[in-house]
This record gives C-alpha cells, sequence and structure tokens, in this order.
C-alpha cells in the first residue's frame, strides 16, 4: 500500500505522457459511480462493505482458487457484492496483495458511493448493492496506453498481426471453463518485435458473453488509441484485454487447469484421476445387479421345487394306494430334482450374472 500510494503521489508531478507510459506497467486506476446510489459513514452497508472486503483480501480466502474471488454480505437491503479477478500469472500472494491495494484505494477515493470499480497491475475489483454474477458489463472502462510509437511504414503490418493475435486469444480465453478464462499469446512484428498479447474475462460468464465482452474491447482499439500505439490495455468489469511489445505476462506462474472431465458422449480416457470414479461406478452397478439376479433364480427355483414337491406328493399319495410302486419312484423324482437343479444350474451358469 505504501509504495502504491508513493508511487501514486510521485505520478501527479509527472507530464501526462510519462504517466500514461508508466500506467500501463503499475496500473491503478479507480471509477466511482456517482449515479448508482451513496451510504453514508457507519451505516450498516459502510460496515457490511468494510466485513467483506477484509475477508476478500483475508489469508485464508483462495477465491476459487484461480484467481477469482466472488462473495456478498449482509441482507437487503444493505447487502454487498463483490468480485475480484487476478490476472492469469499472478501468484496467490500477489493476487491477495492486489485485491487488498485496490480495497484500500476505493474505499479511500469513493468514500460513499455503494457501487466502485478499480483496477491494479495485477488484478480488478468491483463491488456494488447488486447482484453482478454472471453479469456481462463493459463500462466503466479504463483504456491507457503505451505512447511508445510504431514506426510509421510498419502500421499497417503491425496492426494485422495485433488483431489476429488478439482474435485468437479472444477466442481462446471465452473456450476455456468455469473456472478461469484466459489466453496469453505471441506474434511476430515488423523489425523483429515481438507483440505479447492477453485476453481474460470474467469466469462465471458464458463462453458468448466472454466473446462479446472483449469484441467490444479490440472495437475499442482504433477508436481510443492512436493508430501508431505499440501497447494498451483495456480493463472493463468483464474483461481485460492487453498487448504490449514486451513480455508482461510470466507463463511459470499460471496455474495449470485440471483436465476436463471427458464429455458424456464419447468414452473416457484411461488412465485419468476420473478413471476412479469411473470404476466405482461399474462396482456399484454390480453390487445392485447380482443380488437382484440372484434373488430371481433362487424365487424360481424355490418355485420349481414346491411345484415338484407337491406333485410328487400327489404321486405317492396316488402310488401308496396302490402296492410294490413305492420307493422307485420316490428315488426318481429325487433324481429329477437333482437333474432339475443341475440344469438351472448349467443354464444360469452357475447362479452367475
Ligand atoms: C492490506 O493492506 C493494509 C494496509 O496497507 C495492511 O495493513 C494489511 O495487512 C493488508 N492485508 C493483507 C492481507 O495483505
Ligand atoms: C442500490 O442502491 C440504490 C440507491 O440507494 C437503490 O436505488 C437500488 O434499489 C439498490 N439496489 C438494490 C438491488 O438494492
Ligand atoms: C453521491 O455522492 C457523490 C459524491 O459525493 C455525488 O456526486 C452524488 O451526487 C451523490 N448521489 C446522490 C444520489 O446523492
Ligand atoms: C464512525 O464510527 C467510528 C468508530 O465507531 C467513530 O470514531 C466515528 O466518529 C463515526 N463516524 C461518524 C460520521 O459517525
Ligand atoms: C457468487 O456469489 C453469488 C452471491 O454470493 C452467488 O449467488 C453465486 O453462486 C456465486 N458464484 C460462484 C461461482 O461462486
Ligand atoms: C507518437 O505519435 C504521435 C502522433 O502520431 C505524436 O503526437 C507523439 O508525440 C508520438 N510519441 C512519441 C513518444 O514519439
Ligand atoms: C484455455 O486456456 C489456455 C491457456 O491457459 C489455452 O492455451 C487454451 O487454448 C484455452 N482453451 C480453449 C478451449 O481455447
Amino acid at each position: 500500500m505504501a509504495p502504491l500510494m508513493f508511487s501514486l503521489r510521485f505520478l501527479f508531478f509527472l507530464s501526462p505522457v510519462l504517466f500514461l507510459m508508466i500506467s500501463t506497467q503499475s496500473l491503478a486506476q479507480i471509477s466511482c459511480s456517482n449515479d448508482k446510489g451513496n451510504y453514508t459513514t457507519n451505516s450498516t452497508y459502510h460496515t457490511n462493505l468494510n466485513t467483506l472486503l477484509s475477508s476478500l483480501s483475508s489469508p485464508s480466502n483462495n477465491g476459487n482458487g484461480y484467481g477469482f474471488y466472488n462473495s456478498s454480505y449482509g441482507e437487503n437491503p444493505d447487502q454487498v457484492y463483490a468480485i475480484g479477478l487476478c490476472r492469469g500469472d499472478a501468484t496467490v500472494d500477489s493476487c491477495r496483495g492486489c485485491l487488498n491495494d485496490t480495497a484500500q484505494l476505493l474505499t479511500q477515493s469513493c468514500p460513499n458511493q455503494k457501487e466502485a470499480f478499480g483496477a491494479g497491475d495485477q488484478c480488478n475489483l468491483r463491488y456494488t448493492n447488486r447482484s453482478i454474477h454472471g453479469v456481462m458489463e463493459t463500462s466503466p472502462a479504463f483504456r491507457p496506453y503505451n505512447v511508445q510509437n510504431v514506426t510509421s511504414s510498419d502500421v499497417v503490418e503491425f496492426d494485422q498481426e495485433l488483431r489476429t493475435l488478439l482474435e485468437d486469444l479472444r477466442g481462446q480465453a471465452a473456450g476455456n471453463g468455469s473456472l478461469r478464462k484466459f489466453a496469453a499469446g505471441t506474434a511476430a512484428a515488423p523489425r523483429f518485435q515481438t507483440i505479447y498479447g492477453s485476453a481474460q474475462c470474467m469466469p462465471d460468464l458464458t463462453e458468448m458473453l466472454c466473446s462479446d465482452c472483449l469484441g467490444t474491447s479490440l472495437g475499442d482499439i482504433p477508436i481510443y488509441f492512436p493508430a501508431t500505439q505499440v501497447g494498451g490495455i483495456i480493463v472493463k468489469p468483464s474483461c481485460v484485454l492487453r498487448y504490449e511489445i514486451y513480455r508482461f505476462i510470466d507463463p511459470a506462474t499460471v496455474r495449470p487447469l485440471p483436465s476436463p472431465p471427458p464429455p458424456l458422449s464419447s468414452p473416457p480416457p484411461p488412465s485419468t484421476s476420473t478413471g476412479g470414479s469411473k470404476s466405482n461406478r461399474s462396482q456399484t452397478v454390480i453390487i445392485i445387479v447380482v443380488p437382484i439376479v440372484v434373488s430371481v433364480v433362487l424365487i424360481v427355483i424355490f418355485f420349481c421345487i414346491c411345484l415338484r414337491v407337491k406333485r410328487t406328493k400327489k404321486k405317492l399319495e396316488t402310488r401308496k394306494l396302490l402296492p410294490g410302486g413305492d420307493d422307485t419312484d420316490e428315488i426318481g423324482s429325487a433324481e429329477s430334482l437333482q437333474f432339475d437343479l443341475a440344469t438351472i444350474r448349467v443354464s444360469t451358469d452357475d447362479f452367475s450374472e
């Protein structure tokens, strides 16, 4: 916080040109919404906001594990919602530090506004009294750019390479899942230069909304930036688009996403972590199906035996009246009973499934 305040105060004494140049590297931008309602000092909304912001940057809060912090505190009409998003390569500590710094800056700069939005170098943070989860918003926007110029004869080629790169990153980020929507890449520019780009959305947006948001930012480039600029960043509540001619993303600290679950229609890959749950499922199937089959077979056998015994009894009763025919018939019926059991055993493959 202290170094940030120092650099902010220091920047006021520098020329606007230098301010823009530095601000693409150590960004600190604030927007207080003056038309979304005010709260009074020490009101319920105020204490709810402070509670929410300190829990957001508390060491025990890791967000969704991929730099996304979404929470809410308090009850209507004083409920406060906050969403924080860290750059794809921000470490847990730098992310938390950035959110903390931005929260302090917001509450100091917007002491009574219910809604505010701010961006630091590695994160952005917004709070408000309305539910903003999954909602795509492109305003307010910050658009600082690098005033260093492209050599004018290279402008067309630079712009072409830049567009291709950013369109590609737009699709990649939007196509990512609900944990993180972030993509970074490079393109070759004239005079052996490299363009570094990144695109990121709030991960609670749909693919379509993410693509839409980044689309508006791509459209902003020719409107808000001079044709010759070599770098810029467009921060909106729902997405961030950036490009530079120097590396600003550290690929080494981009936490890998878990491998996506296999789609239901295609067979799952043989040895992933999802294999465990798959074999669990077939175990469950066996546990349920086998007893059912066995009981059905046993009921059938029981029924057969009952029928046999009844018939034999009847036969015996009728034969007992006739002399000489009793023993053989009893043995014969026992034999046929054994035969029936064996037949059933064979036909049911020893009572197995
Ligand atoms: C947040 O910033 C404040 C003021 O700079 C500091 O006192 C506090 O320790 C920070 N909290 C975290 C979790 O970094
Ligand atoms: C937010 O606050 C404003 C101003 O006080 C109010 O008009 C609006 O209804 C509030 N929104 C919600 C969702 O409570
Ligand atoms: C809220 O406060 C801001 C800044 O103090 C002021 O410009 C704005 O008019 C106020 N809004 C309302 C609705 O009172
Ligand atoms: C807000 O509360 C603090 C501490 O409880 C107190 O020092 C301060 O004077 C209060 N401010 C207002 C405007 O009531
Ligand atoms: C984000 O927070 C809102 C409000 O607390 C909640 O309704 C929503 O389910 C949360 N979403 C995620 C993905 O955490
Ligand atoms: C870049 O070009 C613009 C006009 O094209 C000019 O006004 C500006 O001074 C140039 N910046 C630098 C750093 O040369
Ligand atoms: C998701 O993001 C990664 C970078 O983290 C990127 O390489 C990949 O192509 C993206 N996925 C899709 C479907 O575009």
